[in-house]
């Protein structure tokens, strides 16, 4: 078929990597609820429409006779230097798109030296993900369980298996009322794919044997009960900060911990204050407060308030190396996609996630070429013209 990647002993033939042929192909490949779960936004779209539009509103100023024959897309974040400013986002029960879930993309992320953020959603175990992942820098996204024992021991695990930072994730105590999934009640599917990475956890086992729930021969209810302490509904607070920042980094010798889903200017002075070592300016894709603000927007307010004093990372509507461009010269020193590899992964696996990605850096390589930009770390916001929000 046209734009699909043949096989032919191990040689690939690229799929075009335009994003909206990308997500047509994912949508073919997946069964109706996989589609459902990855591509449904929250209500009516209001804050996946806002995300998309706010990048028409900056626009880049191309130079030109620049010498650009030297040009570096790398930079370094935590301490690890990579091969651009763009990581993996967090994304949960990967078994979805591929069978074999998150390995074929922590692989992918260490072959291309880009950072692969795993999330405690997940349907492989920490330590099949770290070694999957090998020597590639990853961290590890947190979705807090009120069980403060549990939360331990998935740190621990985390840091004993090489992932040099955590996560936290702010704007997910439940998930936001998405049309498309619920309609398939995709609560009863995602207790079917298992979140192995919680199941397979001590403290979880032990709580399962509280309950006397056998993940064996009852995997719904032990799905229902990993679900129940993820997702749980209820929220955690700024008083229980300071615990977890102080645990993160008694159990990781100090390495950085952040908040992610953050779009408040208060908020973020908040983090800083707390002591977060960064945040992510994120509203998950907009799947979660539909009619919120769009991501790039809070992100040059947050800029200007604290981004002299903390580390600010974005996502949330990054399709292309423009986008990239864009949010890093508001200020952001680091850009995550989601959805990009998530089609990738659906369409050919390893092969899909790769191949992805690499397009996107390939991307930002030429548009850094012919738009007189030799390094990335020196963007700011001379490199924009940008317009009045009038929508
Ligand atoms: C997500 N996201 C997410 N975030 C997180 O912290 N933990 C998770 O488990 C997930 N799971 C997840 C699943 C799916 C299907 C999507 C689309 C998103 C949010 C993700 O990390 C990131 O914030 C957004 O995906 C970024 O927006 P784009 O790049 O997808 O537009």
């Amino acid at each position: 078929r046209e734009n699909f990647w043949r096989s032919n002993n191990g040689e690939v033939v690229p799929f075009n990597t335009d994003p909206g042929k990308l997500e047509a192909l994912a949508k073919e490949r997946l069964t109706q609820n996989g589609w459902y779960y990855a591509s449904s936004n929250a209500g009516l779209s209001y804050t996946h429409t806002a995300n998309r539009q706010a990048f028409y509103r900056h626009r880049i100023i191309p130079r030109m006779l620049v010498d650009t024959n030297k040009r570096d897309t790398g930079t370094e974040i935590f301490g690890h230097k990579v091969s651009a400013p763009i990581g993996f986002a967090p994304v949960g029960i990967n078994k979805i798109y591929h069978p074999d879930g998150e390995l074929p993309v922590a692989r992918a992320a260490k072959d291309l030296n880009l950072p692969y953020c795993l999330s405690t959603a997940g349907s492989q175990p920490i330590e099949d993900v770290a070694e999957a992942n090998g020597a590639g820098p990853r961290f590890f996204q947190l979705y807090m369980p009120h069980d403060d024992e549990l939360t331990v021991s998935l740190l621990t695990r985390a840091h004993r298996t090489g992932f040099t930072a955590c996560i936290l994730t702010v704007d997910t105590w439940q998930l936001g009322w998405r049309h498309d999934d619920v309609s398939t009640s995709n609560y009863a599917f995602y207790h079917g794919i298992g979140a192995d990475l919680g199941l397979s956890d001590t403290v979880f086992q032990k709580r399962l044997r509280e309950a006397g729930v056998d993940p064996k021969t009852q995997p719904n209810e032990a799905g229902a009960m990993w679900i129940d302490n993820v997702w749980h509904g209820r929220a955690h607070t700024w008083e229980k900060m300071p615990w977890l920042i102080q645990t993160w980094k008694e159990i990781s010798g100090g390495k950085p911990i952040c908040l992610k889903g953050i779009q408040a200017v208060s908020d973020a002075e908040k983090a800083v204050q707390l002591g977060f070592d960064g945040i992510v300016v994120s509203n998950h894709a907009g799947r979660q407060v539909d009619g919120a603000v769009a991501s790039l927007d809070a992100l040059e307010k947050i800029v200007d308030a604290v981004g002299k004093k903390t580390y600010i990372m974005f996502d949330s509507g990054v399709r292309g190396a423009s986008d990239v461009v864009k949010a890093l010269a508001l200020g952001a020193k680091f850009v995550f996609v989601g959805r990009l590899w998530i089609w990738g992964l659906s369409i050919m696996g390893y092969h899909g996630v790769r191949h992805v990605m690499q397009a996107l850096l390939a991307d930002l390589d030429i548009l850094m070429n012919v738009g007189g930009i030799t390094d990335l770390r020196q963007l700011d916001r001379t490199v924009l013209e940008s317009y009045p929000k009038g929508y």
